[in-house]
C-alpha cells in the first residue's frame, strides 16, 4: 500500500513547493496548511491566500524510478478532488487539462508540479495543490479569474483538518493505483472521463504560435492530443482554451 512516509502540519508557510524545494526531507514527504501566504501558481503567477479557509498541499519525490513526465502526478492530485466532489454530490466537476480543477467554468484547484535536477538527473519532485474549500463569495470576488469554493458549491462549511485528512486518503489510494501494473492506464481512463476538453475547439499557443483544433485525446503519455485539420499534434504542457 503506498502510504506518504511523512505528513507534516505546519500553521503558516510562504510556500509549501517552495518549503518542499528546500528541504533535506525522504520521498513521500507530505506538508500542508491551511495559511499559506505566498502561494505560487504556473508563469509566476500568485496563488493567493485565504487564511483558514483554504488547503495548501505539497508532497516530495525523490524519484528511485525514472519520471518521464509529471502529467500522471499532476492527475492523481487532482482525481482525488474529483472523487471528493463527486461524494458531496458536486457533479460536474472537471479537470481541464494538464492541472487545474473546474467546476462548470469556474476554477477550484490548480497543480503545480516542479522538479530539481542534477546532472540530467531529476533529484526531486514537487507536486502541490491549492484547494478552495470555505472561501466565500466575498473571497472569491478577489479572484482575477472566475473562481468557486466547496463551500460555494455545497452550501456547507468544511472542518479544515477533516476535508485534509480525508483528502490525503484519497492520494494513497491513487498513488497506489498509479504505482500498481496497470497504474497508468486506469488513471487515464478516469483521466478521460472527468476531462470535458475531448472533442471541443480549442486554441493553444506554442512558441508564440497560435493552433486551432479539436481535442482527440490523452495520449499513452498523458500528452493532449488536437487535431488541427493538417494533423494529430502533441501538446506536452501549457494552456488551452476553449473556444
Ligand atoms: C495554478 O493554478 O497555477 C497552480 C496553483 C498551485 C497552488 C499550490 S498551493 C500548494 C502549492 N504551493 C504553492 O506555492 N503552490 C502550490
Amino acid at each position: 500500500m503506498f502510504v506518504f512516509y511523512d505528513k507534516i502540519y505546519i500553521e503558516e508557510i510562504d510556500s509549501t513547493n517552495s518549503y518542499l524545494k528546500s528541504l533535506n526531507a525522504s520521498d513521500r514527504t507530505l506538508l500542508y496548511t491551511f495559511n499559506q501566504t505566498k502561494g505560487r501558481g504556473r508563469k509566476n503567477r500568485e496563488w493567493l491566500n485565504f487564511k483558514d479557509k483554504n488547503l495548501a498541499l505539497s508532497v516530495l519525490f525523490v524519484p528511485q524510478y525514472p519520471v518521464e513526465n509529471f502529467l500522471w502526478h499532476i492527475a492523481v492530485f487532482s482525481l482525488s478532488l474529483i472523487d471528493i466532489l463527486k461524494e458531496e454530490g458536486v457533479e460536474n466537476g472537471w479537470i481541464k487539462w494538464p492541472n487545474d480543477v473546474f467546476i462548470d467554468d469556474k476554477k477550484i484547484a490548480g497543480v503545480l508540479a516542479e522538479s530539481v535536477w542534477n546532472n540530467g538527473v531529476m533529484e526531486k519532485l514537487i507536486v502541490g495543490i491549492g484547494i478552495n474549500i470555505n472561501s466565500d463569495r466575498n473571497d472569491l470576488s478577489g479572484i482575477d479569474k472566475k473562481a468557486t469554493s466547496l463551500y460555494f458549491e455545497t452550501n456547507k462549511t468544511f472542518a479544515l483538518n477533516g476535508f485534509a485528512e480525508r483528502y490525503i486518503e484519497k492520494l494513497e489510494r491513487y498513488f497506489d493505483l498509479f504505482f500498481s501494473d496497470k497504474g497508468k492506464s486506469e488513471i487515464r481512463k478516469r483521466w478521460i472521463d472527468n476531462n470535458k476538453l475531448l472533442g471541443k475547439k480549442a486554441e493553444w499557443i506554442i512558441c508564440d504560435k497560435k493552433y486551432i483544433g479539436t481535442v482527440v485525446d490523452i495520449d499513452s503519455d498523458g500528452y493532449l492530443a488536437l487535431d488541427d485539420g493538417v494533423e494529430t499534434r502533441k501538446v506536452i504542457s501549457g494552456d488551452i482554451f476553449l473556444i
